[in-house]
């Protein structure tokens, strides 16, 4: 009987200010997986710095990919290839990653496998789907909400894309992390918000629905950042902000108590309100889309599917189809998924030349 070695592969990921690497066996089984956060270098600008994000990328790389492999047992003689995230993202930062998954190649004659961040943040659905031998059936809609994206696919199969709607301004979580800074909770902003959504009143401050022109699956949240930005206005906050941000120079991740002693009722009412509103653009779009496509299937992924209001209310919904979402640790940026998504491309022998290019808007589908 031939029994066929699984197929390990080597995820690289460094599109914004995360470094990260994982091995994956199979597409299905995650055997280890290391994120090196650059959180301490970029909170205190309040986001993130392109030129340090590089630098610390450069830094962490080698150690990263030595600690992932020794934490999975593997070898590089073991790797049946490298698979790295090639755009969207900032060039800077992507070439990092991708110029040493080339060298990584290069060096010990293993296909090197561009991936696409957007479709890797889906691909940590199908690795924990699989593992759990739970199965996405198609076709499914795929939401992707992150600092950097806000997209909506329909897929007709597992590397199947048709892009049905995105943002036209902010992504949901650059919202997040706007908000967050006008109101001096420093950045990130999603997980603060997050946290602090639960002790305000959802429906206490009246903030607008975006109304859209033309494709009315599209997304845009500058109206909403705008009416947080004139309510602050209206409200005489400046003091109230300015304690938030001391607290945050004394204390870089304040715990909840520590904020509610310097966030009053009115501003607990505008994070509930605000976090919502956003959840609710979100889902509308998803079960419109659902309903459009026909769709047996909801995935939910990218940084802002952490959120434990969006994966409330998706279950509240009963949106008629089952909802995957991937457990928090793989819904920001990880390497886990780009190795999973990788490994559908190696099989299918979509291996990438030497010469491939870091693009910083490198698109999942062909212009709508
Ligand atoms: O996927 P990700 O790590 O990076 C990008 O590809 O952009 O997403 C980071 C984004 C940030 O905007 C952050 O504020 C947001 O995800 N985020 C959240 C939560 N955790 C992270 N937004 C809302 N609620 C959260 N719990
Ligand atoms: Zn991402």
């Amino acid at each position: 009987m031939i029994v066929s070695k699984p197929a390990l592969l080597l995820g690289i990921e460094t599109s914004c200010d995360e470094t990260a690497a994982a091995v994956v066996e199979d597409g299905a089984r995650l055997r280890s997986s290391v994120v090196a956060s650059q959180l301490d270098t970029h909170g205190k600008y309040g986001g993130v710095v392109p030129e340090l994000a590089s630098r610390e990328h450069l830094r962490a790389i080698g150690p990263v990919v030595r600690e992932c492999l020794s934490e999975a047992g593997v070898a590089l003689d073991d790797l049946a290839a490298v698979a790295a995230t090639s755009g969207p993202g900032l060039v800077g930062s992507l070439l990092v990653g991708l110029t040493y998954a080339k060298a990584l190649c290069f060096a010990r004659g293993l296909p090197l496998i561009g991936v696409n961040h957007i479709e890797g943040h889906i691909h940590a659905v199908l690795l924990e789907a699989r593992a759990a031998q739970r199965e996405v059936e198609f076709p499914a809609v795929a939401l992707v909400v992150s600092g950097g994206h806000t997209h909506l696919f329909e897929m007709t199969g597992v590397s199947e894309y048709r892009l049905i709607g995105k943002t036209r301004d902010d992504a949901a979580g650059e919202a997040f992390d706007k908000v967050a800074k006008l109101l001096g909770f420093g950045y990130p902003g999603g997980p603060v918000i997050d946290r602090l959504a639960p002790y305000g009143d959802p429906n206490g401050v009246r903030l607008p629905l975006a109304k859209m022109k033309g494709n009315a699956q599209d997304f845009s949240f500058s109206g909403l950042k705008t009416a947080v930005l004139r309510w602050v206005e209206a409200q005489d906050m400046q003091e109230e902000i300015d304690r938030r941000r001391r607290l945050l120079r004394e204390n870089p991740r304040p715990a909840v108590e520590q904020w509610l002693e310097v966030t009053p009722k009115r501003t607990l009412d505008l994070v509930a309100s605000f976090q919502r509103t956003v959840i609710e653009e979100l889902l509308r779009r998803a079960a419109a889309a659902i309903e459009l496509m026909s769709a047996r299937a909801l995935i939910i992924s990218g940084g802002v599917a952490c959120n434990s209001g969006l994966r409330a209310a998706a279950g509240e919904l009963r949106l008629g189809v089952p909802v995957f979402f991937p457990t928090p640790g793989l819904s920001t940026d990880n390497a886990a998924m780009i190795a999973a998504a990788g490994f559908e491309k190696w099989k299918k022998g979509e291996w990438s030349d030497l010469s491939l290019a870091a693009r910083a808007n490198l698109s999942l589908t062909a212009p709508r």
